[in-house]
C-alpha cells in the first residue's frame, strides 16, 4: 500500500476530502437541520462562527465553520501579555545571500509546545497579513491538559520530523506521526500532548492566504497529493465547567494568555469548510520523466497557497530511469527562496553535512545544488532504473520572498554551519578544455 509504515498506529477517525464541506457531531440531532442559527439550538447549546475568509471571498476560497458548543469562546477573563514569551517581534531579522546550512536542531527538554517555536527565517509581518515565517519547534513537555494555544497570525503547517504529537483541537483530534504534515488554521484552539516523548519538527506560518492543492494542469485529475487522502477531526467534545483552563494565543508574534472556567473542548457539532486536516507525505503520487532531463521540481508540490507566499515539496520515493541525464538536481539559481529540511534518511544532492532534523536555507539567487562528491558520482554513474529516497523524505519551502534569518538561526541555536559554502561548492574546480574545437564563433581560438 502507498502509505507509510506508522511504528506508531492511529487511533483516531477522521473525516476526508480536502477543502470540502463538512459536518460532524457527537451527539446526534446537534446539527441544526437545514439552517445554521435556529433560535433555540439543540441540547441548549450556542452557536457560534468561526471565519477564515472575508465574507466575500471567492467560493472556491471562502472558508468558515458553524460551531454548537456548552459555552462560547469569548466568554473569559482578558488576555495579559506573557513575561517569558519566547517571541520576538520586534527582532530585526538579518538578509543575507549567503547560503546557509544547520545541523539538527537540539530538542528544547523543558518546552512545550506553545514555548519551544523558534523563529528560524522570515519576510514580512502578522498585523498587515504579509509574508511567511519559518519555525522549528522541538518540545519536551506535553502542553498543560486544561491549556490551549491558538495563532492569530497565520494558517500554520506542521512538518514533524521526531516524536509524535496528539493534537486535540477544538473540532476534534489529531495524531501526526513523521512523515505526516498537518494545518492547524489561524484561530482554531488545541492542546499538543507528546505521548512518545520529545518532538521535534518544522512550521511555517502563513501570514496572508490560506493552503490550497496545486492545479494539476495536463496531468488531469488524479495524482501529487489526492483530496480523498487529507483527514479531517470528527467533532468530540468536554462537558467541564467546574475547572479553570488557560488560553493561548499568538498575536502579531506576541504570546498573551487569558483564563476561563471551562473547557475550550466544548463543540459538540461543527459544519464548514474551515478545519484543522493532516496529510501522510506516503500517499503521494510522484510523477517524474521517463524519458530524459528533468521537469521542473514543481512537480513534488504537495500544498501551495492562494497567494502564492509559500509551496510546500516533498522528495518522495521514487524511481529515475531518464537516459543521458544528469540525475541529481542541476546547477541553479531561482528567483524562489528554498527552505529545505529533512523528516528522515538523506537526501540525493548531499553526500554529507544535510541530516535530520537540521535545515538549509538558499535565498532568492543564491547559487546552489550539488557539492563536488554528488556531483563527481552523479557524473560517473551507470544510468540502469535506480530507486531513489528510499526510507527518506526530504521537504522544500518555496517562497518568492527573500527571507530574512533570527538570531535564533544565526547564532543563539549554535547549529548554524560556518563553513557550508566553502566545504561544499569551493571544491569545484574547472574541468574545461578548448583542445580540439579549432575555432570560436568562426575566429580561430587562440591557445
Ligand atoms: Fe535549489
Amino acid at each position: 500500500m502507498p502509505t507509510t509504515k506508522f511504528t506508531t498506529p492511529e487511533k483516531y477517525t477522521y473525516l476526508t476530502g480536502f477543502g470540502g464541506y463538512h459536518e460532524s457531531e457527537a451527539l446526534p440531532g446537534t446539527l441544526p437541520e437545514a439552517q445554521s442559527t435556529p433560535q433555540k439550538p439543540s441540547y441548549g447549546l450556542y452557536t457560534e462562527r468561526i471565519s477564515g475568509s472575508s465574507f466575500v471571498a471567492a467560493r472556491s476560497e471562502n472558508r468558515h465553520t458553524w460551531l454548537y458548543r456548552i459555552v462560547p469562546s469569548a466568554a473569559h477573563a482578558p488576555f495579559e501579555c506573557e513575561p517569558n514569551s519566547l517571541q520576538l517581534p520586534d527582532e530585526k531579522l538579518l538578509f543575507t545571500p549567503t547560503q546557509m546550512r544547520w545541523d539538527p536542531f537540539d530538542v528544547n527538554e523543558k518546552a512545550d509546545w506553545v514555548h519551544s517555536m523558534q523563529l528560524i527565517a522570515g519576510a514580512g509581518e502578522p498585523s498587515t497579513r504579509s509574508g511567511v515565517a519559518y519555525h522549528i519547534f522541538s518540545a519536551g513537555q506535553s502542553m498543560e491538559p486544561r491549556s490551549v494555544y491558538y495563532s492569530a497570525d497565520g494558517d500554520l503547517l506542521v512538518i514533524l520530523q521526531q516524536g509524535v504529537l496528539d493534537i486535540r483541537t477544538e473540532l476534534g483530534y489529531l495524531l501526526v506521526r513523521p512523515n505526516e504534515i498537518c494545518v492547524i488554521p489561524r484561530g482554531i484552539r488545541y492542546n499538543v500532548a507528546l505521548p512518545e516523548g520529545p518532538v521535534r519538527g518544522y512550521s511555517v506560518e502563513l501570514h496572508q492566504g490560506s493552503f490550497t492543492l496545486p492545479e494539476l494542469g495536463p496531468i488531469g485529475s488524479n495524482g501529487l497529493a489526492n483530496a480523498r487522502d487529507f483527514q479531517i477531526p470528527k467533532s468530540s467534545f468536554d462537558e467541564d465547567t467546574d475547572n479553570e483552563y488557560q488560553i493561548y494565543v499568538k498575536f502579531n508574534g506576541q504570546l498573551f494568555k487569558a483564563l476561563q472556567d471551562h473547557s475550550p473542548f466544548d463543540i459538540v457539532g461543527w459544519h464548514g469548510a474551515y478545519y484543522p486536516y493532516k496529510y501522510d507525505l506516503g500517499r503521494f503520487l510522484t510523477f517524474g520523466s521517463v524519458s530524459y532531463d528533468h521537469p521542473d521540481p514543481s512537480i513534488f508540490t504537495v500544498l501551495s497557497s492562494s497567494e502564492k507566499i509559500v509551496e510546500l515539496a516533498a522528495f518522495t520515493p521514487r524511481w529515475l530511469t531518464m537516459e543521458d541525464t544528469f540525475r541529481p538536481p542541476y546547477y541553479h539559481r531561482n528567483t524562489m527562496s528554498e527552505y529545505m529540511g529533512l523528516i528522515t534518511g538523506g537526501y540525493d544532492a548531499r553526500t554529507k553535512g544535510f541530516l535530520p532534523g537540521g535545515a538549509t536555507l538558499h535565498n532568492v539567487m543564491s547559487a546552489h545544488d550539488p557539492d563536488s562528491e554528488s556531483h563527481h558520482a552523479a557524473t560517473h554513474a551507470e544510468l540502469t532504473p535506480q530507486k531513489v529516497g528510499e526510507g527518506s523524505m526530504a521537504f522544500i519551502l518555496e517562497s518568492p520572498l527573500i527571507l530574512g534569518l533570527s538570531q535564533w538561526a544565526l547564532e543563539t541555536s549554535g547549529k548554524r554551519q560556518l563553513h557550508y559554502n566553502a566545504s561544499t561548492w569551493l571544491p569545484l574546480k574547472p574541468r574545461f578544455s578548448s583542445k580540439g574545437a579549432g575555432e570560436m564563433n568562426g575566429h580561430p581560438i587562440e591557445k
